[in-house]
C-alpha cells in the first residue's frame, strides 16, 4: 500500500471521504428538512413593512431579552397555544447574500416570549406607548425605553400617529409622534402569531380539567387572573386606566350599568368611542375568550376597586357571545 507515500492517493481518499460525509451529514438532512417543513398553509411572507420592522427589532437588540420559541414544557404554555414546530420558521429566509437567516429564536427570556405576541398584545396604541415608555403601561417593567423611534412635534400632521400617553411621561408640551421605524416595528410584532394547526401537538404536561361544582351549569374560572392577563395591560391592575390613553373601569358606567350587551360587545369586538382615549382592539375575539371567561372578567370588574354591582349571568353572556361569533367570524 502506497497511501502514505503517494500524496495523490492520500489527498484523493481523504477528499472523497470528506465529500461523502458532507453529503450524508449536511446536505441530505438539509434537503429532508426542507421537504418536511414547508411553510404552513394560511401563513404569508412578511410584507415589506414587517420585514423593515424585523430589521428595527434586530438593530435595537430586542432578541437579547425576547425569545421566539415555545418549548414543549408546561411553563411555556403562557406563551402559546401549542409548542413550536420547525415549520413555524419555514418562511424565514436569508437576510441577504452576506448574512445568514435571522430566526430570532433567542436564548434569553428576560421578557416574555414573542411567538404569539401579535395575538396577546395586538393593539397599535398599547405597543406604541410601551415602546416609548414601558413603565407607562407596566409600572414595574425593566424593559428599556426606545424614545428614538419617536419624534417630538408641535403639530401632528395628517396621516401621522400620535402616541396617547399620560402627561407624567411627557413633560414637554409637544406631541409624541411615531416615526416610520416604530410603526414598522409594531407591524412586525403584530405579525408574530402562532398558526392554528388542524391537529396541534399538545404540551407534555396536560392541565387537569376543573370539574363543574354541582348546582352550577357553568363553572366560572378565576376572573382576577383573567383580568390580569387580558385587560390589565391597558386598564391597569388597580382599574384606574391611564389618563389620556385607557379609561378607568373603576366607577365606569359601562361596568356598573345594566347594558350587558354593550359590555360584552366591547370586550369581544373592541371599542373606539371617544377621541380622548386610544382604540381598544377586539381583545375577546383575539384571545379566544369563552363565555365563562368573559362572565368571570365582568363579575370581577363589577366587584373590584370599590365597584359594587350585581353579578351577571353566564347563560345570558353565552347567548350574546354566540350571536357575536355567528355574525363576526367568517
Ligand atoms: C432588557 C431586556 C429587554 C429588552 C432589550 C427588550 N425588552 Fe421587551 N420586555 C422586557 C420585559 C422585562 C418585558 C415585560 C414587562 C413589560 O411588559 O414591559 C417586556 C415586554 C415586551 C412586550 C410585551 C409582551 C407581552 O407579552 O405583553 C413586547 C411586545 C416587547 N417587550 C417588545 C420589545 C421590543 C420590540 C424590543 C426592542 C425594541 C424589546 N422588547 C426589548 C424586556 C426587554
Ligand atoms: C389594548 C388596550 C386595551 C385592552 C387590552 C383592553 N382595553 Fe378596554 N378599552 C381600551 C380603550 C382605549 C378604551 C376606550 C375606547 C374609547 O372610548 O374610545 C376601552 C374601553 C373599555 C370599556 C368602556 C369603559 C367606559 O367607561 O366607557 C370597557 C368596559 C372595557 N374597555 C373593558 C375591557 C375589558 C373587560 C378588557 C379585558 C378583557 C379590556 N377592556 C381590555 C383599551 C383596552
Amino acid at each position: 500500500m502506497n497511501m502514505f507515500t503517494n500524496h495523490r492517493i492520500l489527498f484523493g481518499t481523504s477528499f472523497a471521504l470528506f465529500a461523502f460525509l458532507t453529503l450524508v451529514v449536511a446536505i441530505m438532512p438539509a434537503i429532508t428538512n426542507q421537504k418536511n417543513n414547508a411553510p404552513l398553509p394560511g401563513t404569508a411572507d412578511l410584507t415589506a413593512d414587517q420585514l423593515a420592522g424585523k430589521q428595527v427589532f434586530i438593530a435595537n437588540g430586542c432578541v437579547a431579552c425576547h425569545t421566539q420559541q415555545v418549548r414543549n414544557v408546561a411553563m411555556d404554555k403562557a406563551w402559546g397555544e401549542r409548542p413550536g414546530i420547525a415549520a413555524d420558521y419555514a418562511r424565514i429566509t436569508r437576510t441577504d447574500f452576506w448574512r445568514n437567516t435571522a430566526t430570532l429564536m433567542g436564548t434569553e427570556r428576560t421578557g416574555p416570549d414573542l411567538s404569539n405576541v401579535g395575538i396577546r398584545q395586538g393593539s397599535l396604541a398599547w405597543n406604541l406607548v410601551h415602546l416609548y415608555q414601558p413603565r407607562a403601561v407596566v409600572s414595574e417593567s425593566i424593559m428599556p425605553a426606545y424614545p428614538w423611534l419617536f419624534e417630538l412635534k408641535d403639530q401632528v400632521a395628517a396621516g401621522e400617529i400620535e402616541v396617547s400617553i399620560p402627561s407624567k411621561f411627557n413633560p414637554t408640551n409637544k406631541k409624541i409622534v411615531a416615526k416610520k421605524e416604530a410603526l414598522q416595528l409594531v407591524s412586525y410584532l403584530q405579525s408574530l402569531k402562532q398558526t392554528e394547526l388542524p391537529e396541534a401537538p399538545s404540551f407534555l404536561y396536560a392541565e387537569e380539567e376543573q370539574e363543574a361544582k354541582p348546582g352550577y351549569s357553568i363553572q366560572l374560572p378565576d376572573g382576577q387572573q383573567l383580568y390580569a392577563k387580558n385587560c390589565a395591560p391597558c386598564h391597569q391592575t388597580n382599574g384606574e386606566g391611564l389618563p389620556g390613553a385607557f379609561p378607568p373601569l373603576k366607577g365606569s358606567s359601562v361596568v356598573l350599568g345594566d347594558d350587558l350587551e354593550l359590555f360584552v360587545n366591547i370586550i369581544m369586538l373592541g371599542y373606539d368611542a371617544r377621541p380622548e382615549y386610544a382604540v381598544m382592539n377586539a381583545v375577546g375575539l383575539n384571545n379566544k375568550l369563552s363565555a365563562a371567561e368573559v362572565t368571570a372578567i365582568i363579575n370581577h370588574e363589577r366587584n373590584s376597586w370599590g365597584n359594587r354591582a350585581k353579578p351577571v349571568d353566564a347563560e345570558q353572556v353565552k347567548n350574546m357571545m354566540d350571536f357575536i361569533k355567528k355574525t363576526k367570524t367568517p
